[in-house]
């Protein structure tokens, strides 16, 4: 008999844009799929960065995920295989945008990704969700899917404004809407150990949020930087870059 495999779902959240979000979605898959897990990719912010960091034209799909949250559409036949080996992606664009809108007076809202994605649940060993930038009905869609979220924190002077409110927003959810939901850790992006201030955000938001969560630092690299423009994860990009290093130490720590 076939083994049943039960994925592990996690969203990448932070309603502030540019934190490293679409760039975390993307190498942390490359780097669980590099140890043969299988892994499924839902872009649920309608600029599709992580689409195309994938190598995927946006502008060319039919299906989107955006299809999936207001049609009766098989969620398989919008899922492009294999963007990368052991990665399939859920594709968004800019249609997504209307979601929102069109999803009002929509019974159950909240639970439209988690429905759909129910059947998925057993194909693959991991599911992330990157989430636009905001706190709006798409992040809480991810939110009820999710088993975990993964906040990626910028390391600059700002970072930790928002931060409570992304908490208090994944606390409304485990109460009111899925009790597995928790925290899984935060990733600092853009560490530059050059200066005194990368160092103090670390410092205050581990003080902020104690131990219990995990915390790991991605260096600030070109080499991450450039990849998405090759459609490539940093992985095929530049293997052996610090920025891949990193990204691999972050699946350890996902995978515990
Ligand atoms: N570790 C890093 N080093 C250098 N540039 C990075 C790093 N992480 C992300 N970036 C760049 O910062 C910008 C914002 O990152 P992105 O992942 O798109 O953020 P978000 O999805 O949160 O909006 C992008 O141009 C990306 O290439
Ligand atoms: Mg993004």
């Amino acid at each position: 008999m076939k083994k049943e495999r039960m994925s592990r779902t996690i969203a990448i959240a932070n309603q502030k844009g540019g934190v490293g979000k679409s760039t975390t979605t993307i190498n942390l898959a490359a780097c669980l799929a590099e140890r043969n897990k299988k892994v499924l990719v839902i872009d649920s912010d309608p600029q599709g960065n992580t689409t195309s960091g994938f190598g995927v034209d946006k502008n060319e799909i039919e299906e989107t995920i955006y299809d999936v949250l207001i049609s009766d559409v098989d969620i398989k036949d919008c899922i492009v295989e294999n963007v990368v080996k052991n990665v399939d992606l859920l594709p968004s664009n800019v249609d997504l945008s209307a979601a929102e809108i069109e999803l009002i007076g929509v019974k159950e809202k909240e639970f439209i990704l988690e429905q759909k994605t129910r059947e998925l649940r057993t194909v693959y060993d991991y599911i992330l969700i990157d989430c636009p930038p905001s706190l709006s009905l798409l992040t809480v869609n991810a939110m009820t899917t999710a088993d975990s979220v993964l906040v990626p924190i910028q390391c600059e002077y700002y970072a930790l404004e928002g931060l409570s409110q992304l908490i208090h927003t994944v606390n409304l959810v485990r109460e009111r809407l899925n009790e597995r939901l928790d925290i899984e850790g935060i990733v600092f992006t853009m560490y530059d150990s050059r200066t005194n201030l990368s160092q103090q955000v670390v410092e205050n938001v581990k003080q902020h949020l104690g131990d219990d969560i995990y915390t790991t630092i991605i260096p600030r690299s070109i080499r991450l930087a450039e990849a998405p423009s090759y459609g490539q994860p940093i992985t095929i990009y530049d293997a052996k870059s610090s920025g891949a290093e990193a990204y691999r130490k972050l699946a350890d720590a996902v995978e515990g």
